[in-house]
């Protein structure tokens, strides 16, 4: 039977057993997306007015790098989640976070906008980040919208349902402004994965499916497969950025 989003215990999840299997090394493909997310935001702003008001990331979970990219480029950052102990975890995480951060923060300051927060962003970040218990699906529904926005492994990592990875990606990108400048990242053909003993789903997609769910919701977008076949890892066989801006 597929399982779908809201068939899953996601208050279940373990934080920090998520940060120490994903984060607690920085692997070369999430250098990479997160160099080509810090170059298109630079890139973006660099053009145009230098900042804006609010930016979001969807699905945070219990990674910080998203919001760390985020952080020069925004006033306030809302860090979107379902489950009950990631919430916590970043609200703990808010107020001085961990080391294992830092290794992140060190590729985004290969851009000036970001080493210009200076030595420690941690003051920066406890004053923009607001922590928000919800759910994607809502985004759409409410009238709240953001100037800049992040998406990391979640329209296809929380249900077996191509139907809602597609509802997912219109969510989050419904819930940005016109304009507002995105970027999104994605495991290539997921069957899914485990975080202390227990299971969570996902959607088998390729880069076909990302270019299809963010159609008439961004045309002006870069897809991109990271990975080699070499590089073989279990339950997937690669990662893919989108980043553009929101049609206006
Ligand atoms: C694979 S994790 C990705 C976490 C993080 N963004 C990252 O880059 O590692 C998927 C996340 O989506 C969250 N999630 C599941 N269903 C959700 C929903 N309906 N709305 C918002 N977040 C949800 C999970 O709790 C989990 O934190």
């Amino acid at each position: 039977m597929t399982s779908l989003n809201g068939d899953v215990a996601w208050d279940d999840f373990n934080p920090r057993e998520y940060v120490r299997r994903n984060y607690l090394f920085r692997h070369p493909d999430d250098e990479e997306i997160l160099s080509l997310v810090r170059d298109h935001f630079s890139d973006h702003f660099r053009k145009s007015s230098g900042r804006v008001g609010s930016g979001i990331d969807v699905g945070a979970g219990p990674n910080l790098y998203p919001a760390l990219a985020l952080l020069p480029w925004c006033d306030r950052i809302t860090l979107l989640e379902r489950s009950l102990p990631n919430v916590r975890y970043l609200r703990e995480q808010r107020d001085s976070y961990g080391d294992i951060w830092d290794k992140f923060w060190d590729v985004l300051c290969k851009e000036e906008a970001y080493r210009a927060l200076g030595a420690d962003p941690r003051v920066r970040f406890r004053e923009a980040v607001d922590v928000r218990k919800g759910d994607i699906f809502d985004l759409g529904r409410r009238a709240e919208r953001w100037d800049l926005g992040t998406m990391f492994f979640v329209a296809e990592s929380i249900t077996e349902s191509l139907d809602q990875f597609r509802l997912g990606v219109a969510a989050f990108m419904t819930a940005l402004k016109p304009g507002a400048p995105f970027a999104a990242a994605f495991m290539e053909n997921s069957k899914g994965y485990y975080v202390d003993g227990r299971q969570f789903p996902a959607t088998g997609i390729g880069k076909e499916d990302v270019r299809s769910a963010l159609k008439g919701y961004s045309d002006d977008v870069c897809i991109r497969r990271l990975g080699t076949p070499d590089d073989l890892r279990e339950g997937y066989t690669g990662m893919i950025v989108a980043y553009g801006r929101r049609d206006g």
